[in-house]
């Protein structure tokens, strides 16, 4: 299994360029489905969530064309689809299979795609998923682990008034996918405003489908009876952007970061602004971020977007333990976000968690030590961390950092990280 080793201390200086967003090209890749025309998407990051995206759509009969794999530019083309079970050992590995369903469903009348479970950040449920495609007539059943979707007698699923319980990212984007071909007009109310979103509706415009309201928490959906394929780039991933705005403050650095959209991350500066952290938006493209003279503790809690998003809290909980004073972080999106709270303790962090908040009492000297990544932005969190730790930190688990953050290791190391990945053959993959 592979490992990371970082030496912490290090101030980082230079470049980066942000890769596209993993969440706005699973759902992008996911929308082949629905058309025999080739999509051609650019900016898809290489990471291993969108290679399993691949592999599941190649399963669904997509004929999926790169030049080198992974790449950033990928055509896809889903003829003719198979109608087979999505299956277990593949969506089990990542939840964003569940965005096969509104199109699969939407385009041939039958989806058969697993149960995605839990996973360390909470249950995660997809019922909410599942009642919107029931509105729009489908057929629903979950047996033995799986869940089967039909509309009754070979027809199309129908427009309907639907208005989320809570607002979900990927369940607005598979109920926009399934309406874009279901016969009338939907109209989703309580639907998620995320830029990932937004950049899905941009494309099934581009496909044919009509649309209006994105970016707005009401989208109307005109159903039609075909779309066509088209081009697309991906936008840049705002997560990334944010880590690596994390990544210059903490270290008292001095970094450019380019290729991004600042447009999308007004959350995380003014927090960042909040503790003391200069942001500057140098163009439309380019931030620019450097060192608090102090950084000073602010709370955040976790808010759907435009708020301050919860892929960042781990980043942000980093931040928070060399700030001077004492944080509040309030996690509302997920009941089990805080487990790189124990990994950072381990370093030396002040943290008391009471449920979804935590209490971040800093500055404190953090160690290097042995810490195990649990999830994703977890993984994110320890980096940063131990960016600003004494001595060596051994990340263990890093799988979970490769499923979406795009050569993470090179680009930190580019602007001056003491960080290197490597293999330890005594330990395997959990
Ligand atoms: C998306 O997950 C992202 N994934 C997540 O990114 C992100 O953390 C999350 O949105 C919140 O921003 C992708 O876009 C692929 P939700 P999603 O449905 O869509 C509850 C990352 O690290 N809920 O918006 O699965 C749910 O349990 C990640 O890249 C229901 O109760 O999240 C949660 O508490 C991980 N029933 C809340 O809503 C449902 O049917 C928001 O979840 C659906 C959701």
């Amino acid at each position: 299994m592979d490992k990371f080793l970082i030496k912490g201390g290090k101030i980082l200086k230079g470049q980066v360029a942000i890769s596209g967003a993993k969440n706005s090209a699973l759902p992008i890749m996911a929308a082949s489905l629905l058309t025999a025309e080739p999509l051609h998407v650019h900016n898809i990051p290489k990471v291993r969530d969108l290679v399993t995206m691949s592999k599941l759509l190649t399963f669904m009969h997509v004929h999926v064309s790169v030049k080198e794999f992974p790449s950033s530019d990928y055509i896809l083309q889903a003829t003719k689809l198979n109608d087979e079970v999505a299956p277990y050992e593949l969506v089990k590995t990542m939840r964003a299979s569940i965005l096969t369903l509104g199109p699969l469903i939407a385009r041939v009348g039958v989806a058969r795609v697993s149960l995605p479970g839990g996973c360390a950040i909470g249950a995660r449920p997809v019922d909410l998923h599942l009642t919107a495609l029931e509105k729009m007539g489908a057929e629903v059943e979950t047996k033995a682990g799986y869940i089967e979707a039909k509309v009754p007698n070979h027809g199309r699923l129908k427009g309907a008034h639907i208005v989320f319980d809570k607002i979900t990212v990927t369940g607005t984007e598979n109920i926009l996918m399934a309406a874009a071909l279901a016969d009338g007009e939907s109209i989703l109310e309580n639907a998620a405003r995320e830029p990932e979103v937004t950049d899905l509706v941009i494309m099934l415009r581009k496909m044919g489908a009509q649309i209006t309201g994105d970016g707005t928490s009401v989208l109307k959906i005109k159903g039609v009876k075909e779309l066509h394929g088209t081009d697309h780039t991906v936008i840049p991933d705002r997560i990334e952007t944010g880590t690596f705005l994390v990544a210059g403050a903490i270290t008292g650095g001095d970094l450019t970061i380019t290729n991004c959209a600042p447009d999308h991350q007004g959350a995380i500066i003014a927090k960042l602004n909040e503790a003391g952290v200069p942001v500057e938006v140098v163009n439309d493209t380019t931030l620019h971020v450097s060192g608090a003279k102090k950084l000073i503790a602010s709370d955040m809690t976790t808010e759907e977007y435009p708020g301050f998003a919860t892929d960042m809290q781990a980043q942000y909980m980093a931040l928070a333990t060399q700030a001077q004073g004492s944080s509040i972080i309030t996690e509302t999106i997920f009941e089990n976000r805080f487990l790189h709270a124990s990994e950072m303790l381990r370093m030396g962090a002040n943290i008391a968690i009471d449920n979804r908040r935590a209490v971040v009492r800093g500055p404190a000297k953090l160690t290097g030590t042995t810490v195990q990544a649990s999830d994703l932005r977890a993984s994110a969190g320890l980096v940063l961390a131990a960016l600003v730790a004494q001595g060596e930190t051994i990340i263990d688990r890093v799988y979970h950092i490769d499923r979406g953050y795009e050569l993470i290791v090179e680009k930190l190391q580019d602007v001056g990280a003491d960080i290197e990945r490597f293999h330890d053959p005594s330990s395997s993959a959990a």
